[in-house]
């Protein structure tokens, strides 16, 4: 069943776990809602596009036998996080996982970019996760369970370039889900960063990033990094780095100097 229960609170079925998506429709948010519909978990998903979230929500619904509500919104503006952070806050609907991965990079670098797009982002990036998350603990810590995957990057431990702001999110993203998690430590809650790399999503196409420079061997799918994801979050990892490709060069970022990480990262961008 596809309903909006940002028009209502929709109790979650009884003995069923219930989960919300940010950016449900496409890519890693996509393959996020598609993992836990196959394991029978009822799903909020949010996202701009209310036919592309009326479309998936058949198809899982249909598939999996599992209820998918939706809420249409831009998660940019008050008003959409307004209604989404009301959902999540919702105490006669509680969610089991909420997962925060709505998010994007820019085309420009900062120098040509226009500073309402760069706010955009962070409101998106940052304020979306702040604020859903902050709307999500009281809940999940007074019952004792939950969990939250904040979806960052590994752009967020390498300066780069292209994206200064979009890696500083994500370097937020990641420092707040790694500090967080040490608050509510013994509260029954768990707080994961997924950091992944390049991975096959719409998000490139958005952002006019050819794909064609970047090596093969630097590609993810987005269903194994969902995978590693949820199995890093239910053993209590506070950090995932899917692909061991990426748990290398995270590892190694942090013994070579930050000069010689600048220049590497500049190597692999101009070639994307
Ligand atoms: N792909 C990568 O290489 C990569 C690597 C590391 C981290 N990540 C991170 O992974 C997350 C998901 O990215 P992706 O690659 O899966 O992107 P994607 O394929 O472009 O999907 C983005 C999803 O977010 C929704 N969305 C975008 N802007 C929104 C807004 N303002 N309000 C509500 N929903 C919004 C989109 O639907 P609508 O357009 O209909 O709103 C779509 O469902 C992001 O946080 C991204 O930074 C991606």
């Amino acid at each position: 069943m596809s309903r909006d229960p940002s028009q209502g609170g929709v109790p979650a079925s009884p003995g069923r776990s219930t989960a919300q998506v940010t950016g449900g429709t496409a890519g890693i948010g996509a393959a996020f809602a598609a993992q836990l519909a196959r394991e029978g978990s009822d799903l909020v998903l949010v996202a701009r596009t209310k036919a592309r979230l009326t479309e998936k929500a058949t198809e899982l619904s249909q598939r999996y036998g599992i209820d998918v509500d939706t809420i249409a919104a831009d998660l940019s503006t008050d008003e959409g996080l307004a209604r989404v952070e009301a959902r999540v806050a919702d105490p006669g609907a509680p969610l089991d996982l909420l997962v925060n991965n709505a998010g994007f990079g820019l085309p420009e670098d900062f120098l040509d970019s226009d500073i309402a797009a760069e706010e955009g982002m962070l409101a998106v990036n940052v304020r979306a996760v702040l604020r859903l998350t902050h709307a999500a603990l009281p809940e999940m810590i007074e019952r004792g369970s939950g969990g939250i995957i904040n979806v960052s990057s590994v752009a967020g431990s390498v300066p780069t370039a292209t994206g200064a702001t979009y890696a500083a999110s994500k370097a937020w993203v990641t420092s707040f889900t790694e500090s967080l998690s040490m608050l509510v430590a013994g509260k029954g809650v768990t707080l994961t960063a997924l950091c992944p790399g390049f991975t096959r999503t719409e998000f490139h196409d958005r952002v006019g990033v050819s794909r064609g420079g970047v090596p093969e061997l630097l590609w993810l799918d987005a269903d194994d990094v969902v995978a590693a994801g949820l199995r890093d979050h239910r053993r209590g990892a506070v950090i995932s780095i899917p692909g061991a490709q990426y748990k290398a060069s995270v590892i190694g970022s942090r013994l070579v100097p930050r000069s010689v990480l600048r220049w590497m990262s500049a190597r692999v961008t101009a070639g994307a």
